[in-house]
């Protein structure tokens, strides 16, 4: 097996050695010829050094930008302060045929949008090789944190149906041969595996998904994507403090694995993508977030109005708060995450627990800077009569839903839960601008490139 460049950049002493990789850049000099290597194991390159004297110039020759090649030599200490150490060459090996002149990654920097239309290729540039070793450590990270908590990672299904979220916003399943439906009844792919999850919790305790779910909305923005991940953990006598609790545990949990696990990568975002990035990860990582009724949230925005804060969507209670209103509270207002809770029962989903108000109901939204909403969870209606009178309101077909109804007629309990949206997350985390690019091959309206 060839050694890692990852595990060869810590190896302090000298030693023959073997790695593979992508070669970044061809250098020569007179007597040298310098090739910068990466194996996507780290976002740093090994140096390899080629002493001209003891190599056939047409073999060098052929290096390129982009080639995939073996090299075996001796790992010395280097002369440039560069790097303390670099890979004096003895054999070499080239996998890949030339690369034609039309190879997109030859300059040093590309725009994320040229890169865009080279989803397939764009893992190969620093940001994204940076960016998919930390969604990896993060995606491991949720699986340590909530095991740490006693949850249990159960698999809810992606064909549903019935629609979690009320909103109307799904993909249809159809075969491509029959006109009838498949599962004798309309079928959809998932937009979230919260009502299946609710009734393994009101099994196993404490449960979470985590995996895709899709959105059929055609809401061409920076921060949706038509197929994402998401975390939604739910759990058996939980109310809405647990569950903040929980959620603010996850957030500054991920916080602290990525600053001191990617210490590389945060690093790398901070100085290219968004400066003064750690300072505020850090901030947040150890303040208790601030929590904020609707009602008061609505409070501080006309509050702003009135001394001159401009919005495009005037502020009134009852409206669903646009992003606008959620970067006010969170940039301006409170300069951090902010658990929005209480919010109108006719803005949020079915299912949620309702206040004896009558008015509002158990919701509570993540919102951070820069992005807005990166959780939204609730305390769940457990209460038969009540559900199914909010159900009847909305116009649902309740014999779709007997079945989550029944987790209310069979043992039911005070129980929560709430979504993440994963790639939001690594939005937050990275300072990238658009969400299309936190996760490999993205799906968006009119976009579905390989
Ligand atoms: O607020 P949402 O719609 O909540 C639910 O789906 C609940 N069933 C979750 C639960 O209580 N178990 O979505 C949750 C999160 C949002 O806060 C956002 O981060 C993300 O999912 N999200 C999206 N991310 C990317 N693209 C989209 N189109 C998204 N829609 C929601
Ligand atoms: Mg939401």
């Amino acid at each position: 097996m060839n050694t890692l460049i990852k595990d060869l950049l810590n190896l302090d002493q000298d030693a023959t050695v073997e790695v593979r990789g992508w070669i970044r850049t061809v250098r020569q000099t007179k007597a040298t010829v310098f090739v910068e290597l990466n194996d996507g194991s780290s976002l740093q390159n090994a140096q390899l050094v080629f002493d001209l004297q003891g190599w056939m110039h047409e073999d060098l020759n052929k290096l390129q930008t982009g080639m995939a090649i073996r090299v075996k030599g001796l790992w010395q200490p280097s002369p440039s302060p560069q790097q303390p150490r670099e890979l004096l060459a003895q054999e070499l090996e080239v996998y890949s045929a030339a690369l034609p002149s039309d190879y997109p990654l030859q300059k040093k920097r590309h725009s994320f949008e040229f890169l865009r239309e080279w989803t397939h290729l764009r893992a190969r540039t620093n940001t994204f090789g940076a960016i998919f070793r930390l969604r990896d450590r993060m995606a491991a990270s949720i699986h340590n944190y909530f095991h740490q908590q006693g949850f249990f990672w159960v698999h809810t299904p992606i064909i549903t149906t019935s629609d979690a979220e009320g909103a109307g916003q799904m993909f249809h399943i159809t075969t491509e041969s029959t006109e009838e439906e498949f599962f004798g009844k309309p079928a959809h792919l998932s937009v979230s595996g919260q009502l299946n999850a609710e009734a393994l919790a009101l099994a196993l305790g404490r449960v979470y998904t985590f995996g895709p779910t899709f959105r059929a909305e055609n809401s061409n923005t920076v921060r949706h994507l038509s197929e994402f991940w998401m975390v939604e953990p739910e759990a058996a006598f939980f109310d809405l403090e647990d569950d903040m609790r929980l959620a603010q545990g996850l957030i500054q949990h991920l916080l602290r694995d990525a600053l001191e696990g990617s210490a590389e990568e945060m690093e790398f975002f901070d100085r290219w993508i968004q400066p003064g990035l750690l300072v505020q990860l850090r901030q947040v990582r150890e303040a208790e977030f601030t929590h904020l009724t609707y009602t008061q949230a609505i409070e501080a925005l006309n509050q702003a109005e009135v001394q001159g804060q401009q919005f495009q969507f005037a502020v009134h209670w009852g409206m669903d708060l646009q992003s606008e209103h959620e970067k006010y509270l969170t940039e301006v207002y409170i300069k951090g995450p902010v658990i929005v809770t209480d919010y109108p029962k006719d803005i949020k989903a079915f299912y949620m627990k309702q206040n004896p108000d009558g008015k509002t109901v158990r919701a509570m939204d993540v919102l951070v800077p820069r992005l807005g909403e990166i959780i939204g969870g609730s305390q769940r209606e457990d209460d038969y009569d009540k559900l199914s009178q909010r159900m009847q309101q909305l116009g649902m077909n309740l014999e779709t839903y007997q079945w989550y109804l029944d987790l209310r007629r069979y043992g039911g309990a005070p129980h929560a839960g709430f979504g993440l949206g994963f790639e939001r997350f690594l939005q937050y985390l990275t300072g990238m601008g658009n969400i299309r690019d936190l996760i490999p091959f993205f799906r968006a309206p009119s976009q579905a490139p390989c």
